[in-house]
């Protein structure tokens, strides 16, 4: 029950079976290069708008396939690491040896941020959702200066501002001690050269801040599920990947092959996913010239939501309050009449099923029967009978069938995880997307800026206070 192979023949099973599946689905259209302006119909939520060209990633919703950098989900989950992914996603290449073993390099590293673990216990993260707890914990993270910082005040002339609380040099001429009231150097008008602007935008956005988040979100996701069930956080453990120092920080316990192996799996199915709305919330935060602190920020922010990363936890919940599959058939009833949606299921993009799902559930049967615990094979029950009413009433009708956040939930409840980190799990993996994606765009940027119609009233003669009803 302990061998990793099993859960690779898992993943080739799940794949040969979604290949017979839809072979015979026509090929998609929105591929190859395109012609600036473009013209698209745009629908509410953007639907159907380009935002931007891309070499990282593309869903195909009706085939219900996704490729990162050209290569087919199923065998990057069944043959790759998620470092070697995240090399794949931000280099636009599977890593060399070599590569790989520099990027684990400075993963371990970047595992490292005493000091920001040092700033989020100021905080009271059991009282935080955990995803408030990592959205600050990145911003924690970004405690020195970048170049940027470094740019904008030296070219005013302004002497520089850490945030980190080591060094508290920006009060520097004080102004009456009873106010106390502090003054900052003078500005001068000097602008930065362009070379200087230049240097700055690659640090700011650079490769080094990207590893440093991928591993840093990882360690702080750890350290809060910790420090909400009242336990310190823990040092990474050198000799494990990513995935198996994840759960080791996590639970404090070196987890079996099996297991590490699926959180690997886990970690690349959800790595990246075309122009989601937390990609999209942190390439937008980029396009300003902003960071990649605040990029990231940004995802994680957007990720948090219940129509997005947030379904995940969703899910659980829903399936422990109809209880048992008996249960499902009225539950089902009371949701369609009240149109509420039913979390885990349907999507913008897949009108098919969710290949994240079809690898995700096979994973969470093998991990219920592998726990033997009667509860979570209930819950499994509960979902296979509640996705059997879902496709049976509106697969076909309207393309809804089971997304990546249907199955996920009880895989990670097979790990041991706690339901209030699922989301922070998503945004471990998808920090890669995110960071991928910005880099990229980031190469030929242009400020997202979209209208808005105005339907709102025109020419209103304005009153004053006093004659306001
Ligand atoms: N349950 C029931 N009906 C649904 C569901 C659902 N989960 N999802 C869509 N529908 C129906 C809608 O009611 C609508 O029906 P109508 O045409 O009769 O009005 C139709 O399908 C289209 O739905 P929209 O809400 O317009 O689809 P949209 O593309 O805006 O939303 C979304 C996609 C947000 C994912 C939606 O399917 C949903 O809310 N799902 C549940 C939440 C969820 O699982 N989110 C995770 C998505 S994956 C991810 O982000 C990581």
């Amino acid at each position: 029950m302990n061998n990793p192979q099993i859960i690779t023949d898992i993943v080739r099973q799940a794949a040969a079976k979604a290949r017979q599946e839809v072979m015979n689905e026509p090929e998609p259209a929105l591929t190859g290069k395109l012609e600036w302006p473009v013209s698209c119909t745009v629908g509410p939520g953007l639907e159907g708008a380009i935002a931007c060209e891309t070499k990282i990633g593309y869903v195909n919703g009706t085939r219900g396939s996704l490729i990162y950098r050209g290569y087919d989900l199923f065998d990057l989950c069944a043959e790759a690491t998620f470092e070697e992914v995240s090399f794949l996603l931000l280099h636009g290449n599977l890593p060399t040896r070599n590569e790989l073993d520099t990027l684990s390099r400075h993963l371990q590293d970047y595992r490292f941020i005493p000091r920001t673990l040092r700033l989020i216990m100021g905080f009271p993260v059991q009282d935080m959702i955990p995803m408030a707890a990592l959205r600050m914990g990145t911003n924690l993270m970004r405690q020195f200066q970048t170049e940027r910082d470094q740019m904008s005040m030296a070219g005013s002339g302004g002497r520089q501002i850490a945030s980190d609380e080591d060094s508290h040099s920006m009060e520097t001429v004080p102004r009456g001690d009873q106010k106390a009231v502090f003054e900052f150097q003078e500005r001068d008008a000097n602008r930065p050269d362009p070379a200087r602007i230049e240097r700055a935008q690659a640090e700011a956005h650079g490769i080094g801040s990207c590893y440093h988040l991928i591993a840093g979100v990882a360690s702080l996701t750890a350290a809060i599920a910790r420090l909400r069930g009242g336990r310190l956080p823990i040092e990474p453990h050198p000799e494990l990947g990513h995935a198996g120092n994840l759960l080791y920080m996590m639970t404090g316990k070196r987890p079996e092959p099996v297991e590490e192996r699926v959180m690997d799996i886990c970690l690349t199915l959800h790595a990246d996913h075309g122009m989601n709305a937390s990609t999209f919330a942190a390439m937008v935060v980029a396009s300003t010239l902003s960071d990649i602190y605040f990029s990231v920020g940004a995802g994680i922010a957007a990720l948090n939501g219940p129509l997005h990363g947030g379904a995940n936890e969703a899910v659980i919940h829903t399936l422990r309050e109809i209880g048992s599959p008996d249960g499902v058939a009225e539950w089902y009833r009371n949701a369609r009449a009240n149109k509420s949606k039913i979390m885990g299921f349907g999507h913008r993009v897949y009108k098919a099923y969710d290949p994240r799902a079809r690898v995700l559930g096979p994973l969470a049967e093998y991990l219920v029967e592998r726990s033997g615990r009667e509860d979570m094979r209930r819950l499994l029950a509960t979902a296979k009978e509640l996705e059997s009413r879902v496709v049976s009433e509106l697969g076909e009708k309207k393309g809804i069938f089971p997304n990546v956040d249907f199955y996920s939930g009880i895989v990670y409840s097979c790990l041991g995880i706690a339901p209030d980190m699922f989301t922070p799990i998503f945004a471990v993996s998808r920090v890669s997307g995110w960071t991928a994606r910005v880099l990229e765009y980031l190469k030929a940027n242009r400020i997202f800026r979209p209208r808005a119609i105005y339907v709102g009233a025109l020419d209103r003669p304005f009153q004053p206070l006093a004659e306001r009803g």
